[in-house]
């Protein structure tokens, strides 16, 4: 990067529109991004900070279908929540926009329409699956069939989840559109590609302009362009009805490609929200423009953007791309499907004001480099070790001390000894060992550094122990006690970026005005006499019991998952489907047991007398392995009362227990769990 840029145009992933917000989003881009976001403001730079949410793609339409609604029924409802939440955690973007909006859709229009005019795409005829009964091409999402690689059933068009081979939708065995069910044919559509292999040589130029990228960024993108046969043509266009219309004749139909549209997202979102000059920050030379993004998005931002935005030719290209690796949840990775995530909103309803606790410790656990874990032991751990124990317990000491010696007033600083002057120094040496950390894109570090002034503090505090001195020596606790309140103001600058609620509570409690990076450097913020306000509690220490219920909550989870609903191992029904008159035949009903006996000479069979509400009758039943005659009496149950009555070992059974059968094949009565279901209750 050269010292030259004037501003810079920060954008964060736009997340897709179709489910919450969850910790691995947050530790992947939207915390590092406003970390810099915040630094940059803090610094008095001319930065804006661009996302908002990307609500085009096929999972979207597919979500829609299952819960019966419209995909734009399904992005409203995440776009608000996904915008309040980072909202509420304190993401705190200039922007937050959306890909349906009208901006958006001229924008990505009048860009596709300017490549098109200008010839860089190729168009190409190819054979596409077709749903004859629906009439419409499917994604790839939309066809499953058998895995050609491991006998699944259930393989998408792209990809198998089973055996992870990614797949082409022809080469599925036996393909079924989800749409109809039917079997899709094959038929020619055409669609217009970006031909990136012929745009390979520029794109090698541009990264190696940047080989000062994180090493897995730049490692990703050399082994796209060093792979077989280097880049090929991508389509930039699809046959699917929810999207960005294709803006050329004879396209009909078809929409732009998801990721044509959605980076050119962050150029609409910067026209809302600077409709006279957002041109200086796309178009000038000197504008700095940086994505943050998780690693599953750096070919799009690495090599398909910049190369849409080279072959435009009026914008800039990024000049770094700090893409975090994934975090992983107790040691598994994040999954929306498995429901095996924390949730941003859930989150903050269970830990409310407690946004930092979250956000130190992501930033401190960040996948920065490699893949990492949250646990909820650590973030424990991070509270309250580290939390309540060196920040909160620093500026506790300091604030209560100047209350008890000086009824609030910054007492002023006398004669300083070699020891003072030598913590003076290393005061002022923070925010530039901070910001170095920050412009590296090491937030970890940067956080390590901004708890290690708060340690020198305690460190302080510790070795000149004020509250002993003042029996003997007045004057030096004054001079001590203003040094610590130096320290802790300081402290409210620069921990700013990454905790941005307790910078807030730190400035009231101090009384002073919010001070900007540079006064960090200063060691004389606080004037003497000057009266700080009552100090607050800044973090309280986190129970067990409240670690407990987060576990509980992701083991319910997991069970959840290893069981038949909702899950991807789901067991399909083990019997063919039924029609709801065959059902409704069935005459149902609650029962009680009256008496019971072992049928003789039989190891399985019971012969039960039921109280069934319209009759008392026999009925044997094969479950004397799993109950003793004696433990059933009184125990209610479920009959079907209108079975044809059938003669077993002898004896006329007149109806059948309904059982629930598990795993094991143990069988349990299913009766009623609330009060008032008399005999002969009807079940429905
Ligand atoms: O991975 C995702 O969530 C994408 N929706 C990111 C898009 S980033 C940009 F191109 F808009
Ligand atoms: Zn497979």
């Amino acid at each position: 990067m050269s010292a030259t840029y004037k501003r810079t145009l920060v954008t964060s992933a736009l997340p897709y529109a179709n489910g919450p917000v969850h910790i691995g989003h947050l530790a992947g881009c939207y915390l590092p991004s406003d970390i810099f976001v915040r630094y940059k403001r803090s610094k008095g730079e001319d930065i804006l900070f661009i996302c908002g949410s990307d609500e085009h793609g096929v999972p979207i339409t597919i979500k829609a279908k299952k819960e019966g609604v419209t995909p734009q029924d399904v992005v409203n409802k995440y776009h608000k929540m996904m915008g309040d939440s980072f909202k509420e955690f304190g993401i705190s973007f200039d922007v937050y926009s959306r890909t349906s909006s009208k901006t958006h859709h001229e924008t990505a229009s009048d860009f596709f329409k300017t490549l098109y005019d200008k010839g860089v795409f190729t168009e190409e005829v190819t054979e596409q699956y077709y749903d004859e009964e629906a009439k419409q091409f499917l994604a790839d999402r939309y066809i499953t069939g058998t895995c050609p690689k491991c006998a699944n059933p259930n393989a998408y068009g792209d990809q198998c989840e089973k055996c992870g081979s990614t797949l082409n939708a022809t080469e599925l065995i036996e393909p079924k559109s989800t749409l109809s069910g039917s079997k899709p044919v094959l038929k020619e559509t055409k669609n217009w590609f970006l031909p990136l292999d012929k745009l390979q040589p520029k794109i090698q130029a541009y990264l190696d302009q940047h080989k000062d990228w994180k090493t897995n960024v730049y490692g990703q993108c050399k082994s796209w362009l060093d792979s077989g046969d280097g880049l090929q043509p991508r389509a930039m266009t699809r046959d699917l009805d929810w999207g960005v219309p294709v803006p050329v004749k004879g396209a009909e139909g078809k929409v732009l490609y998801v990721w044509f549209d959605a980076p050119i997202g962050y150029i609409s979102a910067t026209k809302e929200l600077r409709p006279t000059d957002w041109e200086l920050y796309w178009k000038d030379k000197e504008t700095r423009l940086i994505h943050f993004i998780g690693k599953d998005n750096i070919v799009f931002h690495c090599i398909i953007f910049p190369a849409m935005l080279m072959e435009h030719g009026d914008f800039i290209l990024a000049d770094n791309v700090p893409a975090n690796e994934f975090l992983n949840l107790e040691g598994d990775k994040i999954s929306t499907s498995r429901n095996w995530a924390v949730w941003l909103h859930e989150y903050l309803i269970d830990f409310k004001d407690k946004q930092d606790v979250l956000r130190y410790t992501l930033c401190s656990n960040a996948p920065e480099t490699k893949d990492n874990d949250f646990t909820w032991a650590d973030f424990q751990t991070k509270n309250n070790s580290e939390l309540v124990a060196i920040l909160g317990n620093f500026v506790n000491r300091t604030l209560v001390l100047t209350h008890k010696y000086y009824n609030g007033a910054v007492p002023s600083a006398d004669t300083y000894t070699k020891e003072d002057l030598l913590i003076l120094e290393q005061l002022s040496a923070f925010p530039d060992k901070i910001s170095a950390a920050i412009e590296q894109f090491k937030f970890r570090e940067a956080l390590a550094e901004m708890m290690n002034l708060a340690r020198l503090g305690n460190k302080y505090l510790a070795e000149t122990e004020p509250w002993k001195l003042i029996k003997t020596d007045e004057q030096r606790v004054k001079t001590i006690m203003n040094i610590a309140l130096q320290i802790t103001c300081n402290l409210a600058v620069v921990c700013e970026p990454f905790i941005p609620f307790t910078s807030v509570k730190l400035f009231n409690m101090l009384n002073m005005p919010i001070l900007k990076w540079h006064a960090a450097k200063q060691t004389s913020n606080m004037a003497a006499g000057h009266v700080i306000n009552k100090d607050e509690l800044l973090f309280a220490k986190i129970e067990d019991a409240e670690i407990q219920a987060q576990i509980d909550k992701l083991s319910s989870s997991k069970a959840a998952n290893t069981s038949s609903v909702g899950s991807v191992t789901a067991i399909a029904p083990s019997k063919p489907e039924t029609s709801f008159d065959d059902f409704s035949k069935m005459d149902i009903r609650t029962g009680t047991i009256l008496e019971a006996e072992r049928v003789p000479k039989t190891d399985k069979l019971l012969k039960l007398k039921i109280d069934t509400g319209i009759d008392v009758r026999t009925v044997v039943s094969g479950i004397a392995e799993w109950y003793k005659p004696e433990d059933i009496i009184g125990q209610q149950v479920s009959i079907l009362v209108n079975l044809a009555p059938r003669k077993i070992k002898g004896i006329e059974s007149q109806g059948m227990i309904l059982m629930a059968s598990n795993s094991a094949d143990e069988l349990s009565f299913i009766s009623a769990t609330k009060t008032g279901f008399n005999n002969g209750s009807e079940i429905k």
